[in-house]
């Protein structure tokens, strides 16, 4: 959804404190005034509760219990490459409106063309963490409507700017689709993308339907191809379009893959990006 109003106001945040990090916001974040234009805004990492001054988070920290976000964990996984664990939580917007609202006001300060939900309550908000002794950091996350109508399975994602560009926004994706897999769906993230989240779906779209056609060299239609990875026709054959996939052949339009392009795919694979591992979601579709 588009609010005209927001997108023409003025960032009013400068820096964020977040964990060990300090952050500059790139746009405008309903945040109480009496918070804005201070020099730094500081957050206490796992309730996401904001602080005017570092003495007063320091209080703050002193009482807080929560080392997780508050819902619960879905999936926990090490990555034998990096020996990274990673888990992924489930947080009802109904049941932590403070807790969903603060993520979506942190969230906000990165992202310019959503209106931020006050409205958490229609909405499910799964959440990155990479844990370590003391507590499980967030990293990013993606929301997503109860009930979509327009068939979206992400409505926003997003990866703090600290972590950005190491595969994480690509893993909330995946998880995104395989949870769709779960509910028997096909699924398209919310319009309109910003250009990074174009950016990352693409790279991801890209990944997996070279991925599927290198797996199996017979014909195989673009229905097919929607059906195991729940990504929609119309995501695909963008996809092949930007990618030069189609060919007419015979009369008809049909998808080949260059060996040039194999060859990327094969050397992306050899740097082996951080994957989700289906088998490890404790998950099931709510009823
Ligand atoms: N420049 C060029 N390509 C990029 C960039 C960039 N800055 N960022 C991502 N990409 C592309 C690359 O192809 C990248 O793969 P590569 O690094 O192997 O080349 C691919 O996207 C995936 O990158 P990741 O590292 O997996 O993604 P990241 O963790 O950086 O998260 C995200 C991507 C979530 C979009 C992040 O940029 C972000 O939070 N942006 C601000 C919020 C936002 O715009 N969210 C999307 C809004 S749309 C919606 O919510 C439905
Ligand atoms: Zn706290």
């Amino acid at each position: 959804t588009q609010s005209v109003g927001e997108v023409a106001r003025v960032k009013n945040l400068n820096r964020i404190q977040f964990g060990r990090n300090e952050v500059e916001a790139w746009y405008f974040s309903p945040y109480p005034v009496e918070y804005a234009h201070l020099p730094v805004l500081y957050l206490c990492e796992f309730c996401l509760s904001y602080y005017p001054s570092q003495f007063m988070l320091g209080r703050h920290l002193r009482s807080c219990l929560l080392k997780h976000p508050p819902g619960n964990e879905v999936y926990r996984n090490r990555d034998p490459g990096s020996d990274e664990e990673i888990s992924f939580f489930e947080i009802d917007g109904k049941r932590q409106i403070t807790w969903c609202r603060n993520l979506s006001l942190l969230s906000k300060c990165f992202l310019d063309h959503k209106t931020l939900y006050y409205d958490v309550q229609p909405f499910l908000y799964y959440v990155m963490t990479s844990n370590d002794s003391a507590g499980c950091h967030l990293v990013g996350y993606f929301s997503k409507e109860k009930e979509s109508a327009e068939g979206y399975n992400l409505a926003c994602i997003m990866t703090l700017p600290q972590h950005q560009r190491k595969g994480y926004g690509k893993l909330l994706i995946e998880f995104s689709y395989e949870l769709s897999k779960r509910e028997m769906k096909i699924g398209s993230p919310e319009k309109p993308l910003s250009d990074l989240g174009l950016l990352s779906y693409k790279a991801y779209w890209a990944e997996i339907i070279v991925e599927l056609l290198g797996d199996c060299p017979d014909d195989i239609s673009i229905e097919e191809i929607a059906n195991r990875t729940s990504i929609t026709q119309n995501d695909i054959m963008w996809t092949c379009q930007q990618m030069g996939l189609f060919k007419y052949y015979k009369g008809q339009h049909v998808l080949c893959v260059t060996d040039q392009i194999m060859e990327q795919h094969r050397r992306a694979k050899a740097k082996q990006r951080k994957r989700i591992r289906p088998e490890r979601i404790v998950w099931k579709p709510p009823v």
